[in-house]
This record gives structure tokens, C-alpha cells and sequence, in this order.
């Protein structure tokens, strides 16, 4: 089919949104025309934090629609706003998809949803529009996700998602346990904005089963027991669009690229990047802690501290932190992420375990300090430090904060340890093979290509162990 037209639609959160934007320029590169739905509030945001150099492509056309929440409404009330998604995004999209087809010399192709807008693929067919959902998330969330029945009639979870008890959940042999106490939507708000989330998580997981295709942002090789129990789903990961310089990448916050000419001067392997996603939040004392630990680490640091990052308005450094530092520390308020960890210079990632981060460093073979905030990222530690064994996990006191005695010593045993080192060269190597022409995500992803081109639909082949997965 020529012409080829995604409608491509994240979750309107900035680790959503960057995935689901390279998702796009894949498409773009291979010939696809791009209609990506932003919500209107993202929408000022992103343009306010374009480079006045950078530009919007003109293959990728941004079109807004809005959330249903007021300007000043607290967009970190994930239930509030999962809530008003779903109250008024359906007919936003469905007006916005009938608008297209009806134009003369359009019409949308196929759509590309984030599984937390999983919806909008039930949206899509039943306007008779094919869809394919996207896990942005880690496979082992994915899995979880789609056992949520069983997880119910097991006794396991109750009908809103709580655990009946405090557990560790193994869904298969070989996959690592998950803790109940870390299920998506249990980390975040009081017991009423948990069973929403729950309800909205399970509800975008069913309407997928209107997808004709299901993807997920990793690769098969660190992940196998995930994919493995969910077979439909094919991994097409790590995402890494590249060849887009100046062009949007969807930031939320403008991107500071001046760190990129620090780290040219500085000595291969010597700098530790320090960054935490765009959601996590310090108190205070914490945020001072995490200063103290790099200066008395006695190591260059690239450090990013959202002007949002801690729960006050002030980011306040300890006294005199700032000129004790000058002279090898650089702290910025965005980083070009993707450049600096492609940087020769880093030496290791200290991060909170966000899927995209963890992704973007493993792709470029660099060691991580785990400091999982909420959500996914407690799956993702255990993953980096305990089964592919490519970093360390951070360690609270008694007093449940990170020491700045904690910090300095991981850094140095992360540094020193050359099996790590090893580790994850080996696995930036698998996962470069992987997204590399004949590559397993190479694959999946020409084959969506191919068939959409070619108006056909893939065979879904269910196993039938696990035929209550058929939601
Ligand atoms: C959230 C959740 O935290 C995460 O666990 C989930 O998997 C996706 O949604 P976030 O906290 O933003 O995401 O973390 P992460 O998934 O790591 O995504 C952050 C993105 O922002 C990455 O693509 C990263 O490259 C980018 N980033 C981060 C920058 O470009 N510059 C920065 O300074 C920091």
C-alpha cells in the first residue's frame, strides 16, 4: 500500500512520549506518513522546549487533542489524569480520525497506540482502522499485565487489583519474582487513585485484544521467560531512531546540549551521568545526600536536576556544594540522554531504572547504579542487578534514605568491577544485533512494515497453555 499513514498516540507522559516519537521516525524512515496525537497541554510544552534551531519534520505532523483536565490541574495525579483520558480522548480521536478520512486525499493507515492508550486501538477498530499496540514498559510488565485474570482467579490480587497478602509473584520458573507491593499501579496515590489506575491498566490491557499487532520496546534475549509466556507479543526494541538531528524528539524540558563540548574534554570512561527520568521527585534531605555522595565520590559528574526535581520549589544544594564542585562537576536542567550515554567519556549511568533509560544504557554497553523510584523501575532494577547482572542496586539505611557514604562506595565497586564492565558490552552488542538489519527486532518490525504495506494481517499463533490470555 502506497502512501502508508500511522496515527502513532502515546500516553501523554514524557517516558511515553519520547519512545513512541522514535517509534515514529522508524516509521517515517521507512516511507510511513506521521499523524502523532499529543495532548493539548503537552503539545505547549514540547514547542516551548524545541530549540529555536530545531524544527518539526515535515513527515511528522502533531496534532492535538485534549486530556479534559484544566491548565493548572496537577498532571502527576496519574489516576485523576487516567481518568479524564478516558472520559474525553476516545471521542477526541474518533472525531480526529473521521476528520482525516474524510478529507479527500487522506486517509489513516493504521494505529500506533501506547498500551497505556490502549483504547484508542479499540477506537481504531471499530472504525475498521488496523492497530497495533505498543508496551513502552518492559516486557515482564507486559506479562504481568495479560496475567492479571489468572493472577485474580488464583486468589493472588481481588477484583481491584490489591493483594490478598504481601507476596513475591513468579509467573513462570524462570522469571524473576515481583513483589505486590511494587505492581504498577500500587505505587503511586491513596487506595481509591490505586483501584482506578488498576481499572484503567487492566481495561487498556483488554482493549488490546482488538490490536492486530502487539509490540514491546525490548529485545528477546533479556526477556525470554516474558515473551516467552506471552507469544503474541513481539519484541522490536531497543528503540533508537538516530539520524534526527535538530529534529523533535518531544522533550518536555529544553534540552541542554553545552554538556556534550564538557564531555568531549573529558578522559574516556571518567564521568558518572546522574539523571532520574521526568517523574521521579527528592525531598530535601535526600537531594543533598545524593550532592554530598558525588563530591566526596572525588569523580567528575554530569548531573541532571530538573528544575521539578525536588518537592519543594527550590533545588538547594548543601552549603558551598556548588564552587566545592566546579572543577569536575557539570549539573544541567535536560541532557541530550541518547548523545551522552553514546559519550565515550561516561563511565557509568546512576539512574532511577525508567524503561527508556534502562534501554538507552544498555544499548550503549554503559554499567548502572539503581535507584528505582516507583512503577516498573523496582522490575527493572532487579533485571540490571540481578539477572543480566550489568550494575548495582543502591542500598537505603535504616532510616530508609541513600547515604552519601552508600553512594561513594557503589560508585567504586561499580567502577572496579570488570565483570560488569564485560557484561555490559556483551549486551550492548546483543541488542545492536538485534535492532541491526536481520536482526530479531529488525525483523518484527519489517514484517509490520511489509504487511501493512501489503494490507495483509499477521497470524496471531496463541499458545494453548495459556488460552485464558485471550482477554
Ligand atoms: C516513566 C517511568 O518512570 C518509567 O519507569 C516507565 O518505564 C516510562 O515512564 P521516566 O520517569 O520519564 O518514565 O523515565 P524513562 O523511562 O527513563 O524515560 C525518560 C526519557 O527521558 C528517556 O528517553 C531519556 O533519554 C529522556 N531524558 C531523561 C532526557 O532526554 N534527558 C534527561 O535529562 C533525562
Amino acid at each position: 500500500m502506497e502512501n502508508s499513514h500511522a496515527l502513532v498516540i502515546p500516553y501523554p507522559a514524557q517516558g511515553h512520549v519520547i519512545p513512541m516519537m522514535e517509534l515514529s521516525y522508524c516509521l517515517m524512515h521507512r516511507g510511513f506518513r506521521i499523524t502523532f496525537v499529543i495532548t493539548e497541554f503537552n503539545h505547549a510544552r514540547v514547542m516551548t522546549a524545541l530549540p529555536k534551531t530545531g524544527g518539526v519534520n515535515g513527515q511528522i505532523r502533531l496534532v492535538t487533542i485534549p486530556d479534559g483536565m484544566a491548565p493548572g490541574e496537577d498532571r502527576n495525579d496519574v489516576g485523576k489524569l487516567c481518568e479524564s483520558i478516558l472520559r474525553v480522548m476516545p471521542c477526541g480521536l474518533e472525531a480526529l480520525i473521521r476528520k482525516i478520512n474524510e478529507s479527500d486525499h487522506d486517509t489513516i493507515t493504521c494505529l500506533v497506540a501506547d498500551w497505556c492508550m490502549g483504547w484508542a486501538v479499540e477506537v481504531a477498530a471499530k472504525m475498521g482502522i488496523r492497530g497495533a499496540a505498543v508496551w513502552t514498559v518492559p516486557m515482564g510488565l507486559c506479562a504481568v499485565m495479560f496475567h492479571v485474570p489468572k493472577l485474580i482467579e488464583d486468589g493472588i490480587l481481588d477484583a481491584d487489583g490489591f493483594p490478598k497478602k504481601q507476596q513475591m509473584i513468579k509467573l513462570s520458573p524462570t522469571m524473576p519474582g515481583l513483589s505486590t507491593a511494587h505492581l504498577l499501579w500500587l505505587c503511586i496515590g491513596d487506595r481509591v487513585s490505586q483501584k482506578s489506575l488498576f481499572q484503567y491498566f487492566d481495561g487498556c490491557t483488554r482493549a488490546t485484544k482488538f490490536a492486530d499487532w502487539f509490540f514491546c520496546n525490548s529485545f528477546y534475549e533479556i526477556e525470554p521467560y516474558a515473551y516467552d509466556l506471552v507469544p503474541k507479543v513481539l519484541p522490536i526494541g531497543p528503540l533508537m531512531a538516530g539520524r534526527r538531528h535538530g529534529l523533535l524528539e518531544g522533550n518536555f524540558w529544553p534540552e541542554n546540549s553545552t554538556c556534550l563540548s564538557w564531555l568531549d574534554e573529558q578522559p574516556a570512561r571518567s564521568v558518572i551521568y546522574v539523571a532520574f527520568g521526568s517523574f521521579t521527585i527528592f525531598d530535601q534531605c535526600q537531594f543533598q545526600e545524593l550532592a554530598l555522595g558525588l563530591e566526596i565520590s572525588n569523580r567528575s559528574f554530569l548531573w541532571v536536576v530538573r528544575p521539578d526535581l525536588t518537592n519543594g520549589s527550590l533545588n538547594a544544594y548543601p552549603d558551598g556544594f556548588e564552587a566545592r564542585v566546579a572543577n569536575r562537576g557539570r549539573i544541567i536542567g535536560w541532557s541530550p540522554q541518547q548523545k551522552v550515554l553514546a559519550h565515550p567519556s561516561i563511565a557509568c549511568f546512576l539512574t532511577h531504572c525508567g524503561w527508556n533509560s534502562t534501554m538507552e544504557g544498555v544499548s550503549n554497553g554503559v554499567p548502572f547504579l539503581c535507584w528505582p523510584y516507583f512503577a516498573d523501575q523496582f522490575q527493572n532494577q532487579a533485571y540490571i542487578s540481578d539477572v543480566w547482572k550489568v550494575g548495582l542496586q543502591m542500598k537505603p539505611n535504616s532510616s530508609g534514605i541513600i547515604s552519601r557514604e552508600e553512594i561513594k562506595g557503589k560508585i567504586d565497586e561499580l567502577l572496579g568491577d570488570e565483570g560488569i564492565r564485560a557484561r555490559s558490552l556483551e549486551l550492548k552488542r546483543i541488542a545492536q544485533k538485534n535492532v541491526a538489519e536481520g536482526g530479531s527486532s529488525y525483523k518484527n518490525f519489517d514484517d509490520f512494515i511489509e504487511s501493512i504495506k501489503s494490507g495483509s494481517v499477521r497470524e496471531i499463533s496463541m499458545n494453548g497453555t495459556v488460552n485464558w490470555l485471550s482477554l
